[in-house]
């Protein structure tokens, strides 16, 4: 028999078609405690998926060994034979890895599994999925379900974007009104609805507890300078000319950023950046840094004189330098910093700093800085909120990882959520889209085939039962001709009419405004 596997295993091997193996209730686990992780979530899979209880007696064995034969800590090897699994990993990892491959085989043996063997390890480090909990909050239930989905997918980075102009989704104790009132929008966007939420402490230590148990490091990204209207609602001090605003209720790039030219900001960033690391075992923090108009640093007094003081010749500095003091202030702490790569930032954040690409006109300019390390997040292909119309399952599965630097750690899957305001609509964005990113990050360049790929779907699809998540059809994920210029129109109108548009209009206030305040200063 034929077994098909999302991500594709490096080399697998069916030696006979007769079973060699049978799951039961009888089958017997021997385990080394290193690797309990990966046998509590086989237990749990067991009980949920095939109502197996594995309460041992009969001839069938699972036995996880620790091999320092296999190198990579997230590769495995499996063995079918004589009545035996063999699983063998250098590291929990691998094996958690290896459980997630052999709930595919049970699924698909319909628990009888032939004489095979399986080798397998991923290509890249980094492979990520990005939630943004900030333009719509996913309870904790559904934050685990997306973890849980991760974990099918042999994801290990989730990177949680907790902080926008449309809402602050953390609790934390030294600045509480950034939670109190940075968590409530008045409306939203589409739904012309009040929006809110937070994730307390219990919550954010639940939720990292949990991604643990899945081999998955959260990394928090608290963003700045820009997107940060919904700190600025809760602290109007944080912002140049002290702007008393509301959590925003509309999408786009907003002008009111944090006003850099005070040292006090420094020390209020510093603070709780100090209280998030405390909260994050991972020691990797994402301090966004992207879509950061000047407009107000331009007519800022203090903003003005700090560029003064530094020999600034421009606000781009202004910005590098800004980035470059939270950096190195989470570097001294021993976090590993990422950032957006970011348009017209100049050369002065540190090289040790990872760059996230996204638009592909800065990957452009990214080629010409150098040597960053880079995280692939190209809007092209893995931005799996953009309709199917611009982003279809072919054009992510095909997308290039290693563009431009041989330093590129990975890709990582985005799901901004302005346009997704329910668990429905997440799980027909992302799946089967998260399965071509997951094969993209995992195998090995001659393994991919997206021939190959689709035949798998039908049996992916039976995967993705065991979560309660919608997914798009095939004929949605391909979309025809004119349903994908339906798509394209319908997202370019959304985009058109609420940024563009809202946007120029926003700007001309902003600017007529500013001017009055600064006669005012
Ligand atoms: C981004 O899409 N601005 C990171
Ligand atoms: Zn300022």
């Amino acid at each position: 028999m034929e077994f098909k596997i999302i991500p594709q295993p490096s080399e697998i091997t069916v030696f006979s078609s007769e079973s060699a193996f049978f799951f039961s209730d009888e089958t017997q686990i021997s385990c080394p405690d290193e690797f309990s992780r990966a046998l509590d979530d086989l237990v749990l899979f067991s009980q949920k998926v095939f109502s197996i209880n594995l309460l041992g007696g009969g001839k069938e064995k699972i036995v996880f060994s620790k091999s320092d034969e296999i190198k990579n800590k997230e590769g495995y090897k499996i063995s079918v034979k004589n009545n035996n699994i063999f699983i063998f990993a250098s590291d929990g990892a691998g094996a958690f890895y290896a459980v997630q491959t052999l709930k595919q085989l049970l699924l698909q043996g319909k628990n009888n599994l032939p004489e095979m063997e399986i080798f397998d390890l991923p290509q890249c480090a980094w492979r990520g999925f990005m939630l943004d909990s900030a333009r719509y909050f996913f309870s904790v239930e559904a934050v685990k379900l997306f973890l849980d989905s991760m974990a099918l997918h042999k994801l290990n980075c989730f990177h949680w974007h907790l902080t926008d102009d449309q809402g602050w989704r953390i609790e934390l104790y030294n600045k509480l009104l950034l939670a109190q009132i940075g968590s409530h929008r008045s409306c939203t966007n589409f739904g012309k609805t009040p929006h809110e939420g937070y994730y307390s402490k219990e919550d954010i230590e639940e939720i990292v507890s949990y991604a643990s148990e899945k081999y998955i490091s959260i990394i928090p990204e608290i963003d700045s300078p820009g997107h940060v209207v919904s700190a600025i609602a809760a602290y109007p001090e944080l912002s140049c000319f002290n702007r008393e605003l509301e959590v925003e209720t509309k999408w786009g790039i907003k002008n009111d950023v944090l006003c850099v030219g005070k040292e006090e900001t420094y020390d209020f960033m510093f603070e709780i950046l100090d209280e998030i690391c405390e909260m994050f075992p991972s020691k990797i923090i994402h301090i966004g840094g992207d879509e950061v108009p000047t407009v107000r640093w331009k007519l800022c007094p203090h903003c003005q004189k700090k560029m003064k003081e530094l020999g600034f010749e421009n606000e781009s500095q202004l910005h590098g330098y800004y980035l470059s003091r939270i950096a190195s202030y989470l570097e001294k702490k021993g976090f590993l910093v990422i950032m957006w790569d970011s348009k017209n930032l100049d050369h002065s954040v540190s090289k040790s700093v990872i760059r996230q690409f996204w638009s592909s006109d800065e990957a452009g300019k990214i080629e010409s800085r150098g040597d960053f390390k880079l995280i692939n997040s190209s809007t092209d292909a893995f931005y799996l909120d953009y309709p199917y119309g611009h982003t279809n399952l072919k054009k992510c599965y095909e997308a290039e990882i290693n563009l431009y630097s041989d330093n590129c750690l990975g890709g990582e899957a985005c799901l901004w959520t302005e346009y997704v305001p329910s668990m429905k609509k997440a799980g027909y964005c992302l799946f089967p889209r998260l399965a071509a990113f997951s094969e993209r990050v995992w195998c090995k360049r001659e393994n991919l085939s997206y021939e190959n790929f689709v035949s798998k779907i039908p049996q992916y699809k039976k995967l993705l039962d065991t979560l309660p998540f919608d997914y798009a059809s095939m004929k949605q994920a391909m979309p025809s001709f004119f349903r994908k210029h339906c798509y394209n129109l319908w997202f370019e109108r959304r985009r058109l009419h609420w940024g563009s548009l809202h946007n120029t209009i926003d700007n001309f206030k902003v600017k007529k405004l500013s001017k009055k305040e600064k006669t005012n200063d």
